[in-house]
């Protein structure tokens, strides 16, 4: 990078601490500026381009054309608050509402994933008559002041409220005491019984486990089998609902299902919606039982002024039927099990790849020191993500130690993307080798 294109962006970080305050999230050692998008690629501010495996907002391809057009027809037609009559929002409701199991009948539209979550949380609460929530202990599902108040990432002001319970998230690879199978199942739902006894003990009850379905944010562990089903139904005789945050885990991003829930074998009582929904426009939802919702609305006669206007229906709706017209999960399903197959090879090589795991174009790449004592290379993965960057590749890394690489491209990643991807990834790895 010349001196002139530093001084760039050195400029516009000024810029941005003196308007936007300090500590504003900012990804990569050296950031980038991002100009244009346009399918899998972006371009920064100086014409280079880069191959996106990171971003499933745009799960459909950065500025899709059939997208762009939806946005600008609607927008150039009418957009107003959501209390008049309007076909748009119905025509969306009811085709994706297809896309759920039949006891899922209605849907509340929100502005973002975290307001959904909030939503969910509170209809939970007037359902039941209870507050008790329990969640894992490493994830984020939103930053409103309830649901924050789930948060691994920080602890709440005050510590966490008496009526949150955080469980020990499921973990497949660093499993203590070398349990396995039903044993480390039984293990983690003992966790579960736990979490109900105490709010039960404490008379707060149990008004929902809230979880995203592949545990996404937690490093996307590979669930003991039947955990999910087995906790839910702990949680559902103790009188709780089970809420599915699908704001990662949805909209095909599994490969296999539209809904990551479908991989728990059981279905949930509100689903949780955001992210991809909208391509980048801010939409996200409630998806529940037409009894819950009834219970909810008599409790709080809930209004959002912009959740589910014309436009952002229409966006939803255009997004909705490109999944479906271009095929989105056979391709997730597809390249994602390509992609999976092509890091596992390169474990063979480079020794610091632990594991790797994740579904659909979903993936998750555990660096360790050492393979035998599975100590994170939380380093190591910083390193690989940045050096990644400066080879024209963008990806993050995920998990509670910070050393899972984080493998999550629009949805229109083809093989020849994940080639591009392998190939980069292990002359980093080689040149990682190096260093160390
Ligand atoms: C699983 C999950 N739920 C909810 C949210 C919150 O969504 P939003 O940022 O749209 O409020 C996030 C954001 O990262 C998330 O990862």
């Amino acid at each position: 990078m010349s001196i002139q294109q530093t001084s760039h962006i050195q400029a516009l970080l000024a810029r941005r601490e003196r308007l936007l305050g300090p500590d504003t999230p900012l990804f990569y050692d050296r950031p980038l500026h991002l100009v244009r998008g346009e399918g899998v690629w972006l371009w920064d501010h100086e014409g280079r381009r880069y191959l996106d495996v990171y971003n499933n907002v745009p799960s459909v391809g950065h500025c899709h054309p059939d997208v762009v057009a939806a946005l600008a027809r609607q927008a150039g037609k009418l957009n107003v608050h959501t209390r008049y009559l309007d076909e748009v929002v119905l025509d969306y409701a009811e085709d994706l509402l297809r896309t759920f199991d039949p006891e899922l009948t209605t849907v509340t539209f929100t502005c973002t994933g975290s307001e959904a979550n909030d939503v969910a949380l509170q209809m939970a609460q007037a359902v039941t008559g209870s507050t008790g929530i329990i969640c894992t202990n490493a994830t984020y599902h939103g930053n409103t002041a309830a649901v924050s108040q789930l948060a691994s990432i920080f602890t709440p002001v005050g510590g966490y409220k008496a009526h949150i319970r955080r469980i020990p998230s499921p973990e497949s690879y660093r499993v203590d005491a070398g349990l396995s199978g039903t044993a480390l199942r039984d293990a983690y739902l003992d966790k579960v019984a736990e979490a109900i006894a105490s709010l039960r003990r404490e008379g707060l009850g149990v008004s929902a486990v809230l979880v995203c379905p592949i545990f996404a944010n937690e490093g996307l562990p590979e669930v003991p089998a039947g955990f999910m089903e087995a906790a839910v139904k702990m949680v559902r005789e103790a009188g709780g609902l089970f809420i599915a945050d699908e704001v990662q885990s949805g909209f095909a991003r599994t490969g296999d299902h539209m809904w990551g829930y479908r991989m728990t074998g059981t279905v949930p009582d509100i689903v949780t919606l955001g992210k991809p929904m909208g391509a980048g426009h801010p939409i996200g939802g409630v998806v529940a039982r037409r009894e819950h919702l009834v219970a909810y609305r008599k409790q709080f006669s809930y209004f959002n002024t912009f959740g589910g206007n014309p436009v952002s229906a229409a966006v939803g709706h255009e997004v909705l039927k490109v999944i479906q017209r271009e095929g989105l999960l056979g391709n997730a399903r597809d390249v994602g099990a390509y992609l999976r197959e092509g890091l596992r090879r390169l474990a063979q090589r480079h020794d610091v790849i632990g594991d790797v795991r994740g579904s659909g174009l979903f993936v998750g790449v555990e660096l360790v020191t050492d393979r035998r004592t599975r100590r994170p290379a939380s380093q190591a993965a910083r390193a690989v993500v940045n050096a990644l960057r400066d080879r024209g590749i963008l990806i993050s890394r995920i998990g509670v130690h910070d050393n899972v690489l984080k493998l999550r491209p629009p949805l229109v990643f083809a093989r020849e993307h994940a080639d591009q991807l392998l190939a980069e990834m292990d002359s980093t790895l080689t040149g990682l080798q190096r260093v160390a």
